[in-house]
């Protein structure tokens, strides 16, 4: 069941560039081995416009990074566009990572961008979503964006030859500086939201959790969540239900996205899995390395004044299963028409409901 949905998605993919032979997904590239770039093609959507290896001489804002990070709910990276002004589906290729803290050798999220995260830690992935502004990250205002991920629609990824290590799997048992790349990833950018999820590719389910065929839909749908705007913290949480599955009368089924063209009509919504030992954290504690607005080239080191982090404790554990977050449950009510939308044109997704009810 779930192969045929791969081949049906796939037909539409296919259409535009040839599926190259060596897929970044295949690509096991281990952190201390990264490549200058790792896609070598030229043909097509042409050669990868940006690097992989990424140090101190490329942590500027002019940054061609493309390689990221999501290791933390301090130190996470975006990819997003390296000129301003841009919509994610005239830039998907060429995307560059945005990130949270220096050290990575890439761009930095200028202040004021992130403005509500949840980071959730399951056994298969991470995931990190929030409420951005997303014109700081070069995203065109109003811009609704699209799918970011591995695999594409010739297999070299968007950002072409993009990596993604973390090092918050179990493989990195507690050491900050060993990472671990992650070969199925996915990133929704666009409605001043976004939503990514890393999957440990050393757990059973990896291609499955981050499966990145749903490119139409966005957000809620494959990466169910319980962000609010505002709300700064981190979760451990069950792994969701592989996205795209879902149960009708005790049968397990696998939906499948029309092609382009075809309006979308998602026969269940999908709910966040349960979490719990929520922290959450005042933001200007958390981010000590953001950029400072329109000063290309020199972040400042001094972005953050508060000093408190308030662990809360366990907000999350019942709320997440119920859903009763505004967010979510306003996702929930409207999924018929949030998640029937069809105004896509080309690449560009329906990104979700949640928008109108955080508003
Ligand atoms: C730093 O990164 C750039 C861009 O990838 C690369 O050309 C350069 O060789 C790197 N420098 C070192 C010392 O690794
Ligand atoms: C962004 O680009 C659009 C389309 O080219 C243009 O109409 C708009 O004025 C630009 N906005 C900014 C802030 O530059
Ligand atoms: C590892 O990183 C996390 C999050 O960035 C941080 O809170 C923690 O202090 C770091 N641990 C060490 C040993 O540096
Ligand atoms: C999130 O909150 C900020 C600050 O209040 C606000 O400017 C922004 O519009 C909100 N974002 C969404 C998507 O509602």
């Amino acid at each position: 069941m779930f192969k045929l949905a791969l081949a049906a998605a796939a037909v539409t993919y296919v259409s535009a560039q040839s599926f190259v032979s060596d897929p970044l997904v295949d690509k096991i590239i281990p952190y201390t081995a990264i490549p200058y770039q790792v896609d070598q093609h030229t043909a097509d959507r042409g050669p990868q416009s940006g690097y992989n290896i990424c140090n101190s001489t490329t942590e500027n804002q002019d940054s061609m990074c493309q390689t990221g990070f999501m290791n933390h709910i301090d130190d996470f990276c975006i990819f997003a566009p390296p000129n301003p002004n841009t919509t994610i589906g005239d830039s998907e290729g060429e995307e560059v990572a945005w990130c949270t803290k220096k050290g990575h050798g890439s761009r930095l999220i200028p202040e004021g961008a992130l403005q509500g995260i949840q980071v959730v830690q399951s056994p298969g992935y991470i995931q990190i979503v929030g409420f951005i502004d997303q014109t700081k990250l070069n995203v065109a205002d109003g811009d609704f964006g699209g799918e970011l991920d591995s695999g594409g629609q010739d297999g070299r990824g968007n950002p072409i030859g993009g990596l993604v290590y973390s090092n918050a799997f179990p493989s990195n048992n507690g050491n900050n500086g060993s990472y671990q790349q992650s070969r199925h990833w996915t990133y929704f950018v666009g409605g001043n939201f976004f939503c990514a999820k890393a999957c440990d590719d050393t757990q059973p389910n990896a291609e499955a959790l981050c499966e990145h065929i749903y490119d139409r839909i966005g957000c809620a749908f494959n990466a169910p969540n319980t962000a609010q705007n505002g709300t700064f913290e981190y979760c451990k949480g069950d792994d969701m239900t592989p996205v795209g599955r879902y149960v009708t009368n005790g049968v397990t089924m696998t939906f499948t996205q029309p092609p382009e063209g075809v309006s979308v009509s998602v026969p269940y919504v999908a709910t966040p899995a349960p979490s719990s030992q929520c922290t959450t954290f005042a933001s200007a504690a958390l981010y000590t390395d953001l950029a400072s607005v329109g000063v290309s080239g020199s972040p400042a080191g001094s972005a953050a004044t508060g000093t408190a982090s308030a662990g809360s404790g366990s907000s999350g554990a019942s709320s997440t299963k119920s859903g009763s977050s505004p967010a979510q449950t306003g996702s929930s009510n409207s999924a018929g028409t949030a998640m029937g939308l069809s105004l896509v044109s080309g690449f560009v997704g329906v990104i979700f409901s949640v928008f109108a009810f955080a508003a």
